[in-house]
């Protein structure tokens, strides 16, 4: 009795403490009861914090729901086309696509609990000169503090392609979507400490999928620049996007001219040129990531 009795006691002690762990650590511990929903309590909308005005709060709200769409329709690209997809293969090179559709799906229907966006720059970081928002860090891991600089330059997914922009040539925070994707991604719940940054700018991006790809499918700036490009051309403009100038990936002394030859063929397939296979109806050809146009 006694040893049966110490377990029991042993049981109960560590049930007891486990509640105290979990608050700690700041995350609901999993429960299910047969009266309750298994999704009880589950949070599908984006928080965000009284000190937002009617203003602030209404754009924040718009951005973030053109950050999920954009990431949406990210996804529903790769569900679609795979790495048929020439748009997929210069951003994410040889990898499967299981990584990405996640990475976007995550943003989509993840659970929003504890995400929150606030306008009363507790950190002070709105004076830094182009600072349009920041992630608090330890100041609040799931927390994204928006500045006064966003509101004033972000612009509608509805305007891309106009005003000049293009994938290549203008910067990623160019629009609130996927300006917010990136900040989403910075939040644990969203990136998991797993999306990060492992290469900077459009250039480095597309080295990273031709040198490096197994990091290419968490790397924050690729996800964003992958969903901007099919955007644009599965969206804006249908079948032509505005991919803008496309560089062929340099290196000089460590390509080999035989891979570089390879690498400036696919770019330049990727510029436009529709091809026409065989198995598609004869009025119609495919497009760079493989949209089927009839006439
Ligand atoms: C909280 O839980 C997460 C996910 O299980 C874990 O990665 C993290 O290290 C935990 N944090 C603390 C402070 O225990
Ligand atoms: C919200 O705050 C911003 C920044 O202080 C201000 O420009 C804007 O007019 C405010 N909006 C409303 C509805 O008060
Ligand atoms: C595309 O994916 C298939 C597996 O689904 C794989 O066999 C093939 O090598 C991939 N192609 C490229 C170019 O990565
Ligand atoms: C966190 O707060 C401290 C103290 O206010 C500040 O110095 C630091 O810059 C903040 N961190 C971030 C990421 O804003
Ligand atoms: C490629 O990835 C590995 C880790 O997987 C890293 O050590 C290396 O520095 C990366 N190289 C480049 C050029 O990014
Ligand atoms: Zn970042």
């Amino acid at each position: 009795m006694a040893p049966l009795l110490n377990v029991l006691l042993f049981l109960a002690t560590t049930a007891a403490a486990l509640p105290a762990l979990s608050s700690g650590n700041q995350s609901r511990p999993f429960t299910q009861t047969s009266v309750s929903p298994w999704n009880e309590g589950a949070v599908t909308q984006f928080s965000i914090h009284p000190s937002c005005n009617a203003t602030q709060r209404r754009q924040i709200e718009l951005g973030l729901a053109e950050a999920v769409t954009l990431a949406a329709h990210a996804r529903d690209h790769i569900l679609r086309w795979r790495n048929e997809s020439e748009i997929y293969r210069k951003y994410f090179g040889n990898r499967p696509t299981l990584e990405a559709i996640g990475a976007f799906e995550v943003v989509v229907n993840g659970d929003k609990d504890d995400i929150l966006f606030r306008c009363d720059n507790p950190d002070g970081n709105c004076a830094l000169k182009g600072y349009a928002g920041h992630w608090r860090g330890e100041n609040g891991t799931d927390e994204t503090v928006i500045c006064d600089l966003s509101y004033e330059t972000r612009r509608s997914l509805s305007t891309m392609c106009g005003l000049g922009y293009t994938v290549s040539g203008s910067e990623t925070n160019t629009f609130w979507a996927s300006d917010l994707l990136h900040r989403l991604y910075h939040l644990p719940t969203i990136g998991q400490y797993w999306v990060d940054h492992f290469a900077d700018g459009y250039e480095e991006v597309i080295n990273l999928a031709a040198e490096n790809a197994t990091l290419s499918t968490h790397d924050s700036e690729t996800l964003q620049y992958f969903a901007l490009e099919v955007y644009s051309h599965d969206v804006s403009v249908p079948g032509v996007g505005c991919p803008g100038e496309q560089h062929s990936h340099r290196h000089d002394d460590e390509v080999t001219a035989d891979t570089r030859g390879s690498e400036a063929t696919a770019t330049a397939t990727t510029i436009e040129a529709p091809s026409t296979t065989s198995d598609v109806p004869a009025n119609c050809h495919t497009h760079e990531g493989g949209e089927l146009h009839c006439t």
